[in-house]
């Protein structure tokens, strides 16, 4: 199958409000695709579309080739973190995760594994409501991949976290990528989803404004098409990225006097802003 999740012309509205107006999207299977937008953009809404928790009001959705009025035979084939964690605030991080193992039927012993795997070992005994939000969000993500899902849905896996906590939840997820998982996630950090995505799409107003690989994206906002070189000598120099600048490049680097070469393509960042006028934050 070449794509896990098909969506055709998704609409939602809440009262007067239209939140998603029309959102075609393919997602293949096992990659990571990033859903981007600002606070309030629809993103969560999407999510719970495409998880069951919430009926659209008009267009469909094949997960696995099903229609969405089978959601439930898909259901033990999806893992999800959503932005509320979902966990048992007085229960221990064992046995949230042993709830689940009955939930999921699988064996018990996976809860140690699972802990062991997030680096949660050590705390497992200890409740949720004493945990920080790294270790909340590594709990989160540890139930969410308990059963093995073959389509994983993140919902700002590293919203508000540390660079470094961060960072372990990116690896997480490439693991579970590399298992052979598709991934959906969201996000409002351009950065982690240039690192993280095979794909991106730019959500804003209820509508996909933008859509492909994160380089090829930035690439086409690349107005400039330029060369910046920076010189040993704290000099910039800036030329055409064409054959024309060829000598000048050469001349600069048989000379060894260049530090630094750019290109001018902006970053996921810069193009949202250019899409939309606005940041992320
Ligand atoms: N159940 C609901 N009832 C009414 N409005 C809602 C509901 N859920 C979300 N919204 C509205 O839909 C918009 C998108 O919300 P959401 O999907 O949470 O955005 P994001 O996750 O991108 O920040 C917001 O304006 C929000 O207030
Ligand atoms: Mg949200």
């Amino acid at each position: 199958m070449e794509y896990t999740v098909e969506m055709r012309h998704i609409v939602q509205r809440f009262g007067e409000k239209e939140v998603l107006r029309g959102i075609d999207l393919k997602i293949h299977e096992g990659e990571i695709f990033g859903l981007l937008g600002p606070s309030g953009a629809g993103k969560t809404t999407l999510i719970k579309i495409l998880t069951g928790q919430l009926r659209q009001t008009a267009g469909e959705v094949q997960i696995f080739g099903k229609n969405a009025g089978n959601r439930k035979e898909n259901l033990s084939k999806m893992g999800m973190m959503m932005d509320n964690f979902g966990l048992y605030e007085r229960l221990s991080c064992y046995d949230n995760l042993k709830l689940f193992t009955r939930i999921y039927d699988v064996p018990e012993k996976r809860a140690d594994e699972i802990l062991r795997r997030v680096g949660l070992y050590e705390d497992r005994k200890l409740p949720v409501m004493k945990l920080s939000k790294g270790m909340r969000s590594r709990l989160s993500l540890a139930r969410a991949v308990m059963n093995e899902p073959r389509i994983l849905f993140l919902d700002e896996p590293a919203s508000g976290l540390d660079p470094a906590t961060a960072a372990e939840i990116h690896k997480l997820v490439q693991e579970e990528k590399s298992r052979g998982a598709t991934i959906f996630l969201t996000t409002h950090n351009m950065e982690e989803a240039h690192k993280l995505c095979d794909h991106v799409a730019l959500l804003h107003e209820g509508v996909i404004m933008e859509y492909g690989q994160p380089g090829e994206v930035c690439c086409r906002y690349n107005h400039q098409n330029k060369l910046l070189l920076r010189l040993l000598n704290g000099k910039m120099v800036e030329m055409s990225n064409n054959r024309t600048s060829a000598e000048k490049v050469k001349e600069y680097l048989e000379q060894e006097m260049v530090e630094t070469i750019h290109s001018t393509e902006p970053s996921l960042e810069t193009v949202f802003m250019e899409l939309t006028g606005r940041g992320l934050e």
